[in-house]
């Protein structure tokens, strides 16, 4: 296996009940990549996260991980192994401050990851100046920047993150693609986000899947991600 690869799907199959939502999906994502997973609503892109995750149990398939066959493995198992995951709606604790979310992230981060408080509010400093605001009461971006400064203390290799623009005004929008891609550039991480919003898209994907009905039907690459391919693609 090619040592630049940090994740590869192969063929995988998974759903809700006995009805089958992923029906074969592959794709390979290497180190220091930022790829996106777009397509209409309902396809199946947030159930592929959760799979990924392992939220959601594999029925076929497999997921490797750095050189790891990690389709069995638990979810926390595979936030220590590296991935950080960023939910749609990004699911802050909305009753703790600012601050004792980060703190659960260091814990769900576990010994392996790094105590990155003060990194996160260098990225966000909107969340240090709100440090001790109760999470609920922060706007949708703030808390959106929140989630993702959750995840980044478990120093992961591998961030997913699902519709990061969803309920988040487009300054901030800005504002978290320029911290993704700083992650990228300074940390190393990897990122795969899910996303229907074209600036986003635009903004940060260097490469795309696009998703339909439970698959992957096709990929856009290096200059063919143009705002008129994805535009097309998302069927606006
Ligand atoms: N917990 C669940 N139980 C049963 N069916 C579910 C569950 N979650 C999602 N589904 C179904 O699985 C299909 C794919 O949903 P999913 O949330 O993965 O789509 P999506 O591409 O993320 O959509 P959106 O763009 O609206 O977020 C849908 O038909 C949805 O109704
Ligand atoms: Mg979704």
């Amino acid at each position: 296996m090619s040592t630049d690869r940090i994740l590869e799907l192969s063929e995988l199959w998974a759903g809700y009940g006995a009805t089958p939502i992923l029906q074969g999906v592959s794709m390979t994502i290497s180190r220091g990549e930022i790829v996106g997973v777009i397509g209409r609503n309902g396809v199946g892109k947030s159930t592929l996260m959760r799979c990924l995750i392992g939220l959601l149990e594999t029925w076929r398939g497999t997921i490797t991980f750095m050189d790891q066959d990690v389709t069995q493995l638990p979810a926390d198992a595979r936030a220590r192994a590296g991935f950080g995951y960023i939910p749609q709606g990004r699911d802050v604790f909305s009753q703790m401050s600012v601050e004792e979310n980060l703190q659960v992230g260091e814990l769900i981060g576990g010994p392996k990851g790094k105590k990155l408080p003060e990194l996160v509010y260098e990225y966000f400093p909107r969340l240090k100046e709100r440090r001790r605001q109760i999470a609920g009461t922060m706007s949708g971006g703030e808390q959106q920047q929140l989630a993702i400064g959750r995840a980044l203390i478990g120093n992961p290799s591998l961030m997913i993150l699902d519709e990061p623009s969803e309920g988040v005004q487009p300054s901030i929008v800005q504002h978290i693609c320029e911290a993704l891609k700083s992650f990228r550039t300074e940390l190393g991480t990897t990122i795969v986000f899910v996303e229907q919003n074209l600036d986003t898209i635009m903004a940060i994907a260097e490469r795309c899947y696009i998703m339909e009905k439970g698959k992957i039907t096709r990929s856009l690459t290096g200059e063919d991600v143009t705002a008129d391919n994805v535009r097309a693609q998302l069927l606006l």
